[in-house]
């Protein structure tokens, strides 16, 4: 049996249910605001789950490397390895405002901490990812394919923008997230997002902070669900929103999956803008060429769950096409992956969007503005690392051909 916490507070149990499933009940008489998710009010029935856990208490179990070393440390003592498992062991240290601990235990979230500073400089990349992945694997309740961690920054005042250091130090979870890759099939992929980080920046999104390390090993990224007092506001991706699990992340499409969804969850005041944020955003993924923003890769993010949602920051853009150069879009559009043309992206941004022709033209000016400043930045960088320099011309002429099709 697993307790479920959200913002700090004992909010109920979530046990296994029949042969492959599980239940999540709530505690009596808790009040609303501790509802788990946007999509599982409080209610005193349970919430059942025939196969697996339920999507918001997966939206951040470890997948690829992260998951593989959690199985090696921890299947043995336990005897088992499934998800809820998996669960009990990041389940201190969480992404959003959701924590878990086991049955009767006291929630205490207290991630070692790591200069940042020390990662930025760092020269051995690979004997430093094996050592972070060791001592951070367990406080890393954090989704995606990718190698990385989540880091407590030792509290330097100068690291953490927008907190003064009374707040940082009294921080007790993870601060950051670090970005490793995987030499020989993703090469240079910390570079390649910041890269896509600056552009998606230049188009006026926001982005949290975003580091790439001096021998470009690491992408450091600033939490941005972390509040300056210290707590996080919630999170929920749309897999989640949609209801589903993190293996049908690739399932559906943009339109409805993502753009009517955004709809249906954000408040009429902001929905206009946060729609045109969106489709700025989706522009900027066909341009730089991302085959895999999929549902797992778009996020809300609020203060109070029933109260107004927002979109989360961008994160995770990447030139894809550069590792594989037959990459498709992750979900359909207009019944295709085939990479959009701009007739049926205008046709997104005036039917799903809301946005006057008027409106959605000067926003591919300013997606191709943005991309050629950061593709300026990006041919300086790859002078003075030899090592980018391949990578960086697949990417230039990637954005090339994305800019000519969109
Ligand atoms: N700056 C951030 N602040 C808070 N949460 C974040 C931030 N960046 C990413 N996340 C969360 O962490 C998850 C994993 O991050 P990310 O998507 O960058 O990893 P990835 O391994 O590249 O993913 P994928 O499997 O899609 O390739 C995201 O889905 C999101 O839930
Ligand atoms: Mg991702």
């Amino acid at each position: 049996m697993i307790r479920v916490w959200s913002d700090g507070q004992n909010a109920g149990v979530l046990d296994r249910h029949g042969a492959r499933g599980s239940t999540f009940i709530y505690n009596r008489g808790i009040e609303e605001g501790r509802a788990v998710s946007m999509t599982m009010p409080v209610r005193l029935a349970s919430w059942d789950q025939s196969i697996g856990i339920h999507p918001i208490f997966e939206m951040n179990l470890p997948e690829g490397a992260l998951r593989e070393r959690l199985r090696l440390d921890f299947s043995k003592a336990l005897g088992t390895f499934d998800n809820l498992d998996l669960l009990s062991i990041v389940g201190r240290s969480q992404i959003g405002r959701l924590r878990y601990t086991s049955g009767d235990a006291t929630l205490d979230e207290e991630v070692p901490f790591q200069s940042v500073d020390e990662i930025l400089a760092a020269r051995r990349d690979g004997e430093l990812f094996s050592f972070m992945l060791h001592k951070f694997a367990q406080y890393s309740g954090i989704s995606g394919v990718q190698p990385k961690v989540m880091i407590r920054d030792v509290g330097d005042a100068a690291t953490l923008q927008n907190f003064s250091l009374g707040a940082s130090q009294s921080i007790k979870g993870a601060t950051h997230i670090v970005k490793f890759w995987n030499k020989g099939e993703y090469d240079q992929l910390a570079a390649n997002e910041f890269f896509c980080l600056r552009a998606a920046e230049k188009c006026g999104l926001d982005v949290p902070r975003y580091r790439l390390s001096d021998n470009g090993a690491a992408l450091v990224v600033d939490r941005f669900d972390l509040r300056p007092d210290g707590s996080y506001c919630g999170m929920e991706d749309f897999c989640v929103l949609n209801g589903y699990q993190t293996e049908y992340k690739y399932r559906g499409s943009y339109e409805t999956a993502l753009f009517k969804r955004v709809g249906e969850f954000l408040p009429d005041a902001i929905k206009a803008q946060e729609l045109k944020k969106l489709f700025t955003l989706f522009l900027l993924n066909c341009a730089v060429r991302n085959g895999d923003a999929h549902l797992k890769n778009f996020a809300l993010i609020y203060d109070d769950v029933n109260g107004p949602a927002r979109m989360a920051p961008v994160y995770d853009v990447v030139t894809t096409t550069v590792y594989l150069p037959r990459d498709v879009l992750a979900l359909q559009l207009d019944g295709s992956t085939r990479l959009p043309s701009r007739k049926q992206l205008l046709s997104l941004a005036l039917q799903r969007c809301k946005l006057s022709e008027a409106q959605a033209r000067p926003l591919f000016e300013m997606v191709a503005d943005a991309m050629s400043d950061a593709a300026a930045e990006m041919r300086v960088y790859a002078k003075q690392h030899p090592e980018f320099v391949q990578i960086a011309s697949m990417m230039l002429d990637q954005w090339e051909l994305g800019l000519k099709h969109t």
